[in-house]
């Protein structure tokens, strides 16, 4: 969900009101992937190198993910949204937060319709790398690790891999993001601000998907 400072500095307001403005994109996004039968989205909210950003910023962000939950799971939890986090739940995260974010699991655990993924706290390399300590607590030998073994430990190993990744705002970069998930994924890259983004630009880059030809390392098929 990148652009959001951006589009603030354009209007000359301060970066927050840039996240803010930023939850009608998600709202609208995740709205308009349930209503094209799309099974999992997964959002990058907040990633392991955000904790550099001004103070007041990341408290900002810490207290809106709270926010957002409050207000926004029940509507979510009625349309059968399922609502997971993926990321890091150390002691940076206020407990708070965590709190809300447990809450917001546990309550729409059993829904079936949608997952919506939130990457909060999230880095690719801190996924894989809390997957290898999670190895060697288990005890697993060397000759028994393989790329199963390695996902079955990444923080949901349940969610597919994506089809596709589509980064806004211009940037062309992949930026620490599902580093292991996305292996195969067909990256699409528009220049649209995330509080600019809306369902139709998802459709945009599911269209572009439906073009494209997924080899996997194979030949055409
Ligand atoms: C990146 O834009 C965006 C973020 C770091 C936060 C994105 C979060 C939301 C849209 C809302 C949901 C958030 C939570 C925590 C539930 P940027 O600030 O890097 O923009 P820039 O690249 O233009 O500076």
């Amino acid at each position: 969900m990148d652009g959001n400072g951006r589009w603030a500095q354009q209007r000359g307001l301060p970066r927050t009101d840039g996240h803010a403005a930023g939850e009608e994109a998600l709202v609208d996004t995740a709205y308009g992937a349930l209503a094209a039968g799309i099974e999992t989205i997964t959002v990058y909210a907040f990633s392991t190198e955000n904790w550099r950003r001004p103070v007041d910023e990341v408290r900002y962000l810490m207290g809106f993910n709270e926010s957002l939950l409050k207000r926004r799971r029940d509507e979510l939890h009625a349309e059968g949204v399922r609502i997971t986090f993926s990321g890091r739940r150390d002691w940076r995260v206020p407990r708070r937060v965590l709190k809300n974010m447990e809450e917001a699991e546990e309550l729409t655990k059993r829904n079936k319709v949608m997952t919506l993924n939130m990457a909060f706290n999230y880095g690719g390399r801190a996924e894989i790398v809390d997957a290898v300590r999670q190895l060697v607590d288990d005890g697993v030998r060397a000759d028994k690790i393989d790329e199963r073994a390695i996902r079955a430990r990444l923080y949901h190993p349940e969610i597919p891999d994506p089809d596709v990744v589509i980064r806004t705002s211009g940037e062309y970069r992949i930026s620490n993001y599902l580093l292991w998930e996305i292996a195969y994924s067909e990256l699409v890259f528009t220049d649209v601000l995330w509080p600019d983004f809306r369902r139709e630009h998802l459709y945009a880059a599911v269209e572009e998907y439906q073009q494209r030809n997924r080899r996997y390392g194979g030949l055409e098929q």
